[in-house]
């Protein structure tokens, strides 16, 4: 390396800096790879690899979306590219059609979880440690669905393992609840790069397992913990302060609904306690309905 070429401290800094800020904040191998480059020399990204229909045009799109970045757009599309863009939505069908299959089939949560390890439709899971499943008692009344993992969940391999599980953990505590009493999911089962929102197309990839999930372990009651999760779970359009703390339904199976309820997010409540008085009161109706049952 030329003198010219030497990499200052501070260059470096600013550029380890960059990558946090895109969201890179993990080494997936020990050398960069250029993806971009790789793609139009004709080889298949690790994804596409084991995804068989998975073209080149997506592979580079979702590459670039997995890094939080858009295509280059000097990158002209060869003719293979642009007749593979064209199959996109019979393929992304195929993929909604083999989740469902695979969802479907499992018969116990245990088949599932090995079913959704051996899904290859979500590209969350070439970033992630490792599947995050579930925590706490499948055999409990009340089911609570967040969002996705974060960097603790995603190094244990349980949901709200973190800061704002251990704020969770507090709540249910303040009504007699424990892991024990609860069953505890996520919308989506792998850790987003940098923690971001799971895109719709990745939530779609996963939800399939979600709701088959959600229908094995049978809850009597299901709380979305968070906006992301009661957008795809209760199809809630309005923002969580209003969607909150108020009795909607979810159709466990065909003919089959139990009562659902959004609550405000740990991970808000940390950076927003004055709003913890909101999450109280969403609490105490999650309390009462649960005397319901007796
Ligand atoms: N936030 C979530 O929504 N889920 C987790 O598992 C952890 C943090």
């Amino acid at each position: 390396m030329s003198s010219s070429d030497t990499i200052t401290p501070e260059a470096l800094a600013s550029l380890l800096r960059w990558y946090a800020d895109m969201g890179v904040d993990m080494a997936v191998d020990e050398a960069p790879h250029d993806r971009f480059a790789e793609a139009l020399a004709g080889k298949p990204s690790p994804a596409a690899a084991s995804a068989s229909d998975a073209p080149t045009a997506r592979s580079l799109n979702r590459d670039a979306a997995t890094a939080g970045m858009s295509a280059p757009r000097t990158l002209s599309r060869t003719r293979a590219d642009t007749q593979a863009l064209k199959p996109e939505a019979a393929s992304a069908d195929a993929l909604a059609q083999s989740a469902r299959e695979a969802a479907a089939s499992a018969q116990t949560l245990e088949e599932l979880r090995a079913r959704l390890d051996a899904f290859q439709g979500c590209a969350l899971k070439n970033t992630a440690t490792q599947l995050v499943f579930s925590d706490g008692n499948p055999q409990a009344d009340i089911m609570f669905v967040g969002e996705a993992p974060g960097a603790d969940e995603d190094r244990i391999g349980r949901p709200f393992v973190g800061r704002a599980g251990q704020l969770l953990d507090k709540m249910l505590a303040s009504i007699g609840l424990d892991r024990t009493k609860v069953y505890i999911a996520n919308v989506v089962p792998w850790r987003p790069p940098g923690n971001r929102t799971p895109t719709p197309v990745e939530t779609a990839a996963c939800l399939p397992f979600t709701h088959r999930q959600i229908e094995l372990a049978d809850p009597k009651i299901l709380v979305c913990v968070g906006l992301p999760s009661a957008q795809t779970l209760l199809n809630v359009t309005e923002g969580i302060k209003r969607a909150r703390g108020k009795w909607m339904s979810y159709e466990v199976a065909p003919g089959r609904t139990i009562p659902a309820m959004a609550m405000l997010h740990p991970a808000y409540l940390l950076r927003t306690p004055a709003d913890k008085k909101l999450a109280w009161q969403d609490l105490r109706m999650i309390a009462k309905e649960l005397a319901k049952l007796g």
